[in-house]
């Protein structure tokens, strides 16, 4: 590595708190904003996760067992991009903030509702969630494609489409 290029990742950390160094050729500046990004992106995520198995747990009615087993795929899903984000930002220099207080801290949901059971209450509480993820990611691949990152923007493509595919099935169920 050269001089110039240690100087230069110096400066990042100067200016940016806490990038690690990378080969990745993504001007410092501009990871950081996707690091950013990615992990606001990362505690969505993983409080939209946590809310399908307070569904998947709590929820009673005559369509229990359809919909209870409907949500074991969508947290597997949900969990696979949690980890694709998480390495993602990590490749890029940044630090993963996936704690239980940093999700807390971090996350734009409302909290998941605890006082409800009835099958299209859940339903309907997983439908605002998976609707304010999905249109947050996908804002997002256009912000990571204008920062340059067109790898970031792929990966949070293929999100989006599992996003909204399992919301179509949530709101399948709840039209009438
Ligand atoms: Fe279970």
């Amino acid at each position: 590595m050269s001089s110039a290029k240690t100087r230069n990742i110096k400066d990042a950390k100067a200016t940016t708190g806490n990038l690690y160094p990378t080969r990745i050729d993504l001007p410092e500046e501009q990871r950081a904003k996707i690091v950013a990004l990615m992990n606001q992106r990362l505690a969505e995520t993983i409080d939209l996760s946590l809310a399908i198995k307070q569904a998947h747990w709590n929820l009673k009615g005559l369509q229990f067992i359809g919909v209870h087993e409907m949500l074991d795929g969508f947290r597997t899903a949900v969990d696979g991009h949690v980890d694709e984000i998480a390495e993602r930002l990590v490749q890029l220099g940044g630090t993963a903030h996936g704690t239980a207080q940093d999700v807390s801290n971090t996350t734009s949901l409302k909290a998941y509702p605890t006082d409800i059971h009835k099958v299209p209450d859940h339903l309907k509480a997983l439908a605002d969630h998976y609707g304010s993820v999905a249109n947050a990611v996908r804002q997002s691949i256009d912000e990571t494609s204008e920062l340059g990152d067109e790898d970031t923007s792929d990966l949070l493509t293929g999100v989006s489409r599992t996003l909204d595919s399992n919301l179509w099935f949530i709101e399948a169920h709840l039209q009438e």
